[in-house]
């Protein structure tokens, strides 16, 4: 028997919140850490993780230099009608894929559409670390729980809450370890400290009500949109780099590099 792979999977409902980047970031954090890594793309209208990797992959080859890559596969979501039967296909190929992965990976890292599909769902219950980023500019709240407008009082929790929620529930009825659901506050903009406190104050009323943590995510910055066509990510740009190093890459790199710590995943020490 292998050990099974630690899965991390970045999920939110949201479109643009930055689960592809991140799942980027994350790869090549462990990846330089000298793991091996498997990744799945589980958004397969965009495919903009496995898009992003193709883009490393063709950066690769012009500069002549290898860069490290993880051990891509696809899975097919079951067409069956039933969606209990969708449901359980899918978790069964979702099951055999990571035991595949799990011969030669140590992480797997697993993208997921905005939306709530029995594939995503299998993703959820085998993940041991959640990761969901929310658009802190916007204050996605409403992805987490529903909040009242006027006080931030929490309402309840949102549909995707919820469906952490059967999640975990299946994750306990198999005896697995419970997840660790992290939310990552990505874009990061300068709120006024008044704002910022009721930001901070929602937030900590959601994480006790709903069971995540949550983690220092990424200042809004151009360079995580620019780096996509060439596949590489902040902590590429060092040694590979297409651009020069600035002030602002190198606050990024460390962006990265506490987001990673914060995640506390087994085996990974501080990244280079
Ligand atoms: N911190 C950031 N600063 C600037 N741009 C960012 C940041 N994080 C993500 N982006 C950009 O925002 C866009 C959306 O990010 P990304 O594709 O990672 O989101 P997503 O959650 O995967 O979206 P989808 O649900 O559509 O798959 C991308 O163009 C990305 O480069
Ligand atoms: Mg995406």
């Amino acid at each position: 028997m292998t050990t099974p792979a630690h899965v991390i999977v970045l999920g939110n409902e949201k479109g643009g919140a930055g689960k592809s980047t991140t799942a980027m970031q994350i790869f090549v954090a462990l990846a330089r850490a000298g793991h091996r890594v498997g990744a799945l793309d589980l958004d397969l209208r965009q495919q903009s993780f496995f898009r992003y990797l193709d883009n490393r992959d063709a950066y690769a080859k012009r500069i002549g230099k290898p860069l490290l890559m993880p051990r891509r596969m696809n899975v097919t979501p079951s067409n069956a009608i039933s969606r209990d039967h969708a449901a359980a296909e899918d978790q069964a190929q979702m099951a055999k894929t990571l035991a595949e992965l799990s011969r030669d990976c140590a992480f797997v890292v697993i993208d997921t559409p905005g939306a709530v599909t029995p594939m995503a769902e299998a993703a959820h219950i085998a993940a041991d670390t959640l990761v969901t980023p929310i658009n802190d500019s916007l204050i996605d709240f409403d992805l987490l729980g529903r909040v009242d407008p006027v006080d931030g009082r929490v309402l309840g929790p949102s549909i995707y809450a919820e469906m952490v929620w059967s999640a975990r529930q299946r994750r306990a009825a198999r005896r697995m370890k419970p997840v660790d659901w992290v939310v990552l506050r990505n874009r990061i903009a300068t709120l006024d400290s008044r704002n910022k406190r009721k930001v901070g104050n929602v937030i900590d009323e959601l994480s006790k009500r709903i069971g995540f943590r949550v983690v220092p995510g990424f200042s809004e910055r151009v360079i995580f949109r620019e780096l996509f066509l060439s596949g590489l990510t902040l902590l590429d740009l060092k040694t590979n780099g297409p651009v020069p190093l600035t002030m602002s890459h190198v606050a990024a790199r460390q962006e990265v590099r506490e987001m990673i710590k914060a995640l506390d995943l087994p085996g990974v020490g501080p990244i280079e």
